[in-house]
Parts: structure tokens; sequence; C-alpha cells
């Protein structure tokens, strides 16, 4: 067993349902075997467990590791092409990058920069948009595994629309798509996530076949894109004979409890009615909605239906593994809102980016916050002396106030460490204890 003793901030009780920040100072969690056994005052704990071994993290802040609910694998190295709307982005930036991953040894070098990203900036969890090719997500699946990472991924697929060596078939990505969830799904941290890319690039024959998949796959995940983009949203709609976007997934029974779509930036009151009522949850991701203009999210109206929201980087038309980032950008946006804003607090954001994450990827059981029962993921934030970020620290009121310039100032460099079931993640390539980046 080992005893973590510091400053712990969580979100168990939710902000958005008149929770508030839970603030542990001088705190210690004991963890054995991964698992948070016990918690209390730090000289407590202690003297109750004289033996056990004790990791100081006083100077920083613990908190939840984060969930990050939607990225895109093949996208690390497109990051940074602005400047253009959706469905150009795709074909100029992205869809070529998502092709060389026909390469598996190019896959390779992705996957290992990719998982090292996220860890980098404090995600333990993640769903992530997986490749189109079979070989390429089995290289996802195995860098994941020799990091430790949480991992929710699958094979993308699609059947029309997208560049030719993106298409597959119904038939073969039924069959690959069951192979790679044999290989995968519950082993270790690994699960599967069915993945049509979205319903524009998706015939119904094809839909149809990530259902099959879905009911095969006891306890997969599935994801998706949802109303993005006004002009992706227009195809979408002749494409399906004038049905609404959600319709285009729900009338395959892709829309329940397992399902998180991406974005949701224009839906209409119906839409917001049936994925409340089917128990869905959207991902929403700031960062890439204003990079590519997709518009300012409606959070109030989504609150207000009734619909799970958590937050997603969407690397790489959002702009960095960060979830202080999307925080901050999930602010700004509804800032910008106005009168149609939702008003958020640091609580808030950290709530998005963990307790409402674990939920949307139905991990609440496991991960999320840092209370007795759940696994220690977690990740210690702790500014270089001098640095912005800890001048604000330091002269900040209270607890909140000093979240607040941690999602405002924060970067992955103020990162020092991560743990995942209470195992200090590695940086393989330096050998350090610490800092992937
Ligand atoms: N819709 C379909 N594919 C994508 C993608 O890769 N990124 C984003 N942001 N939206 C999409
Ligand atoms: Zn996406």
């Amino acid at each position: 067993m080992t005893i973590f003793r510091g400053t712990f901030l969580d979100t168990p009780d939710n902000p958005f349902s008149g929770g508030s920040l839970r603030v542990a100072t001088d705190t210690a969690v004991l963890v054995q075997d991964g698992l948070i056994v016990a918690r209390g005052n730090a000289s407590d704990i202690r003297s109750a467990h004289p033996a056990e071994e004790v990791v100081d993290l006083t100077g920083g802040l613990v908190l939840p590791g984060f969930v990050d609910t939607h990225v895109h694998f093949p996208q690390i190295r497109a990051v940074g092409g602005l400047g253009l709307p959706l469905m150009e982005w795709l074909d100029k930036y992205a869809l070529p990058e998502e092709a060389r991953m026909a390469d598996v040894g190019y896959a390779t070098g992705v996957a290992t920069e990719f998982v090292r990203g996220l860890a980098a900036a404090g995600t333990t969890s993640a769903l992530v948009f997986g490749a189109h090719y079979a070989d390429a997500v089995d290289v996802l699946f195995t860098a994941a595994s020799r990091v430790g990472l949480r991992i929710t991924s699958g094979l993308v697929v699609s059947d029309r629309l997208l560049r030719p060596d993106l298409l597959t078939t119904p038939a073969r990505a039924y069959t690959e798509s069951l192979a790679l969830a044999e290989k995968w799904h519950g082993v270790g941290r690994n699960r599967y996530a069915v993945t049509p890319r979205f319903s524009l690039s998706c015939t119904d024959d094809m839909l149809a076949a990530c259902r099959t998949v879905l009911e095969e796959v006891p306890g997969a995940l599935f994801t998706s894109h949802l109303n993005e983009n006004e002009a992706e949203i227009a195809t979408v709609a002749e494409l399906f004979g004038g049905s609404d976007y959600v319709s285009t997934y729900d009338r395959h029974g892709l829309v329940d409890r397992r399902s998180v779509l991406a974005h949701n930036v224009h839906p209409t009151d119906v839409e917001l009615k049936v994925l409340a009522e089917s128990s869905a949850s959207v991902a929403h991701c700031p960062t890439s909605n204003a990079a590519l203009g997709s518009g300012l999210f409606p959070l109030e109206r989504h609150l207000q239906a009734g619909v799970r929201v958590a937050l997603g980087s969407d690397v790489g038309a959002g702009t960095g593994f960060s979830l202080l980032k999307e925080g901050l950008q999930a602010y700004f946006a509804q800032q910008l809102l106005g009168e149609r804003g939702c008003s958020l607090t640091a609580a808030h954001l950290l709530h998005l980016a963990t307790t409402a994450g674990a939920e949307a990827l139905g991990l609440s059981s496991e991960v999320g916050d840092l209370s007795v029962g759940k696994r220690f993921d977690a990740q210690l934030l702790r500014p270089a002396d001098g640095s912005p970020l800890a001048v604000g620290v330091a002269h900040a009121a209270d607890a909140e106030e000093v979240l607040a310039r941690i999602f405002t100032l924060g970067t992955p460099a103020d990162v020092r460490a991560v743990w995942i079931d209470g195992q200090l993640l590695q940086d393989e390539s330096s050998s350090g204890p610490t800092h992937l980046a």
C-alpha cells in the first residue's frame, strides 16, 4: 500500500446540480492495488498505517486524471491546420494524414506520440477515434497498453464520400471490427468503441453493420460526430431524405447510454429530447468548434434538456491535448453567448474534464474523482517557480481562485506526474519518473 499526501481538488458533487468544489488540504489517500481504500487527515492516515510508503505531494495540487471523451489518434500531426471550415479542413489536413495510417510503421510512430501526448496533458482515460485501418488501431491499443492508459477505441468505418483509400464495405467493417474487439475489448484497461466516422460518410447498410457489432460486443461504446457544421448538417439531411442528424443514428439503434456523440453545436429541440431520453452523451470540443468556426456550443440548452455533456480535445481540429485549455475555451464560448450562455466556474470546468467524462464513458464507478472506492488515477500540478501560474496561484484568495488560475494559465508543462491505478507513468524516452512531454 502507498500513502499519497497533499492537497486534493475534485468534484464528486456535481456543480451543475448544486454541488461545489471539494478542497482537501493536509490530506492523505491510502492506495492498495490501485484502489483508494482510505482517505482523511494526513497525520491520522499516517498513524493508522505507520509502515506504508508515503509519497509527499505537498507543494503541488492533486487533481483526478482528466477524461478526454473525443480525440482522434491519427490527427496529432495535423494539429494547427487553421483557417478552414470542417469539410475543407477534412479534405486538406485530416484525411490525407489519416490515409498515411495504411503504413503500419508510420502508424506506430504516431501512436507513440499520441499516447505520450495524452498522458503528458494529465489525461488518464480517453475515448479515442481510431484509424480507418485495422492494423493501425491494433498499434494504438498496443501503445496505450504499454503506457497503461484507459483507452476506449475502435476501427473508424465509412463507405461513401471520403477519399477512396479510406472507404471499406459493411461486411469488411463488421469482420475487422469484431476481430479487433475480440483481441482488445476488456483486455487490461482497453475497451472497444464502434466508430462510424459520421453519417455523412456512412450508408444505412454501414450503420446497420455498426449496430450488429455493438450487439455482439457487450460493454462496447458507440461514438461518432453529430451536428457540427451547418454545411455538413445540410448534406446529411439531403442524404437521409430530410431526417434530422440524430435520427440517422437512432433509427439503427445507435443512440443510447453507450453513445458518445461529438460536437452537437446545432441541435434541434427534438434532437436534444431524443438524446436526453436515451441517456446518450455529448462530447463538447470547444477549441475545435472555435478553430473550425463551427459555432458556440449551446450548453444551457443541453443542461435544460437533461443531456449529459463532457469535454473532448478533438485533436487534430482541436488545438492540443490539454483539457485545461478546453475548459478555458468552454468558458469563453459561454461568455460569448451572452444571455444564452451558461456562467461557468472553475468547479464546473473541473467537473466537465473529470467526473462528467467518467460518466459519459461509463467509468464513474472507477474514476473521475478521488473518493474511497475509486481507482487512483491522478495528476500532480505544480507550476515552475516564478511562472505566471505560480504567481497567480500564490496570490489567489481561495481554492476556487487557484483552480480558475490553473484553467486560465496551466499547460501540460505544469503536469509534473501522472498515476493510473496508483502506478506512476514513466516516460520511456527519458526514463524520467514524471514529465512525459
Ligand atoms: N466529422 C467527421 N470527421 C471529423 C473529424 O475528423 N474531425 C471533426 N472535428 N469532425 C469530423
Ligand atoms: Zn472529431
